[in-house]
């Protein structure tokens, strides 16, 4: 089967990643007889650090945050690996209903309906390991099947001020097989009201502006945010997602001091969480 070989160097005697790679692809077409193409779903990935070089290979293909179901996504879509992460750091649990009040692309809503429903990420998609030879497609199979499709208790809410956001939410739960227990609503966050559920967890991750003069509007935004959830969700927990904690204290939330931040797209991304909110 073809591969691409990619590499890089960095403080290291071997400086061109370039020449460093015609050399990978020329041992591996002469010695293992693999052809090499760009478009090869298989990659071999050299990195030179410090003069130390780690060769790995990367199976998956696609990345594997791209799970085939969010054909249509907003300005700032959260991907579904890291909702999946901030999700657990929440100590999310299937028995607790959620509400994500500024869905855009409905990312967090159809992961929770997703785990709740046990139903296995990357179900749909397919991954390069697949053409190995060593591929074990019984085992492959068994692994798939057990995707089990289970109805959860309750049903997960989301809402956003932007009609094209719920749209799209919709379109995005319909593919990933959650529309018969995802309920998308449009309405600002000024309007949102807890859901006919027991109180459970509220996971946001509303804008944040990366320039200075973007933030100023945004501050409103989260005090309205914070008033929203402290007079009418008594009960549920908060989980906020955002690069600013000047924002998020703005919203007059109690937050627990921070955890370590995740770097994403050049930003430090940060979980801030409340205790159920009095
Ligand atoms: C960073 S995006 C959220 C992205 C989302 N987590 C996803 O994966 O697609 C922020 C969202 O907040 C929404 N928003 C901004 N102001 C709002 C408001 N006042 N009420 C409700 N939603 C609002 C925007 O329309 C946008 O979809």
């Amino acid at each position: 089967m073809a591969v691409q070989v990619e590499v890089t160097c960095k403080k290291s005697r071997i400086y061109h990643a370039g020449a460093a790679a015609q050399r990978i692809e020329i041992a591996i077409r002469e010695e293992l007889g693999a052809p090499i193409s760009a478009d090869a779903e298989l990659c071999i990935k050299a990195r030179f650090e410090d003069n130390l070089c780690t060769i790995s290979i990367d199976t998956s293909g696609e990345s594997l945050h791209k799970q085939g179901h969010k054909e249509a996504i907003g300005k700032a879509p959260m991907r579904e690996t890291m909702a999946s992460l901030f999700l657990r750091q929440c100590g999310y649990d299937v028995r607790e209903p959620v509400v994500d009040p500024m869905c855009g692309s409905g990312t967090f809503v159809i992961e929770v309906a997703e785990i709740a429903a046990k139903l296995n990420p990357g179900r749909s998609r397919s991954f390069a390991f697949e053409q190995l030879v060593s591929f074990d497609e019984g085992a492959w199979k068994r692994l798939r099947d057990s995707s089990q499709g289970v109805k959860p208790a309750h049903h997960f809410f989301g809402s956003d001020r932007d009609a094209g956001a719920i749209t799209m939410s919709r379109a995005n739960a319909g593919r990933a097989g959650v529309s018969d227990f995802t309920v998308f609503q449009h309405h600002a966050v000024s309007n949102l009201t807890p859901p006919p559920v027991p109180p459970g967890l509220v996971i946001v991750n509303p804008p944040h502006g990366t320039r200075i003069a973007d933030k100023k509007p945004l501050v409103a935004l989260y005090v309205a945010l914070g008033k929203t959830l402290l007079t009418r969700f008594t009960g549920w927990r908060v989980g906020l997602i955002t690069t600013d904690t000047a924002l998020a204290k703005a919203t007059g939330l109690p937050f627990a001091p921070p955890g370590r931040s995740v770097s994403h797209g050049g930003l430090n991304v940060l979980l801030l969480q409340t205790e159920r909110l009095k």
